[in-house]
């Protein structure tokens, strides 16, 4: 079988029948494919936003995942082609995640906090300190019914003849979007590209990362509501959860971010109680 891509879980392949096999690598647990299959489904029927998934296989003795093959190239790749379409990648990405949001989340998917706890808690080299603030910030965030997709960047969007197409749907869970927006802003504010990947790494040279979100944001604004204290709370949550990805290149920049957010925590409280205390002095 031909290998179309490949990322940390899973090897993507071509079958001779033309459709994609989604096969997990050893050791990865079969749930994620659950996971995209009960969030596909739930998007199935909605002008193609989804490939077509077919059903769950167990190939060379590993699980595996089959949908149709979607023969655009993704985002990511399509920037570093062709940049003048920098500035209509966020605006397109926040359509792509306001129509996922529209949707009801299957009840198969687990609930969004409890998901983001459960990483926390198992988040590798957090301090105990800031991993207490990210709990406490995550009790106050909102429940939500929305399907929120998890893992939404711009290499999680294929193109079917200039219509974007969402792959990639192992970390669909139900909640509030905006906790689903936080996690695109982290995704593409940390990413470090894969090694051997030069193209990739042009085209996310910080400033045009933070040009993609500043845009992708503004565009979601107009769609959906956004409570911008709310968002960099889950941002908070996030920033945390995603040190349980032992992602090495990430961490320090992840964990400097986190410190940042607990000393503006810390000054807002005091200087709340310095109000408090004037007002009441
Ligand atoms: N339905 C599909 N059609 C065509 N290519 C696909 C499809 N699904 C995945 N791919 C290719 O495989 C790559 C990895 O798939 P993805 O689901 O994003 O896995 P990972 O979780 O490893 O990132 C994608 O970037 C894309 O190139
Ligand atoms: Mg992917």
């Amino acid at each position: 079988m031909e290998l179309l891509g490949q990322g940390r879980e899973a090897e993507v392949f071509l079958r001779p029948d033309g459709a994609v096999l989604k096969l997990l690598r050893p050791g990865f647990p079969e749930t994620g494919l659950h996971r995209e299959l009960a969030a596909m489904r739930a998007l199935a029927g909605h002008d193609g936003l989804v490939p077509r998934p077919v059903g769950i296989v167990t190939t060379r003795d590993r699980p595996g995942l089959v949908m149709e093959r979607i023969p655009g190239a993704d985002l990511l790749s399509t920037l570093a082609r062709s940049p003048w379409r920098l500035h209509s990648a966020g605006p397109l990405m926040a359509a792509v995640h306001a129509r996922v949001h529209a949707v009801s989340a299957p009840a198969a998917l687990p609930d969004l906090r409890a998901e983001l706890d459960g990483r926390i808690r198992a988040a590798a080299g957090l301090p105990d300190r800031l991993r207490s603030f990210a709990l406490s910030t995550l009790d106050g965030l909102p429940d939500g019914d929305r399907l929120c997709h998890g893992d939404l960047h711009l290499g999680n969007i294929l193109d079917r003849g200039n219509s974007p197409v969402v792959i990639d749907w192992g970390n669909a869970a139900r909640g509030d979007p905006v906790g689903d927006v936080a996690r695109t802003l982290v995704l593409h504010r940390h990413a470090s590209p894969p090694p051997g990947s030069p193209l990739v790494m042009r085209v996310l040279a910080p400033p045009l990362r933070n040009d993609i979100v500043h845009r992708y944001l503004r565009a979601y604004r107009r769609l959906g509501r956004v409570s911008v204290p709310t968002l960099r709370r889950w941002e908070i949550v996030h920033t945390a959860a995603r040190l349980s990805e032992r992602i090495e290149a990430e961490c320090s920049s992840l964990l400097r971010r986190l410190e940042a957010a607990l000393a503006r925590a810390d000054r807002a409280e005091r200087s709340g109680h310095l109000g408090r205390a004037s007002t009441h002095g």
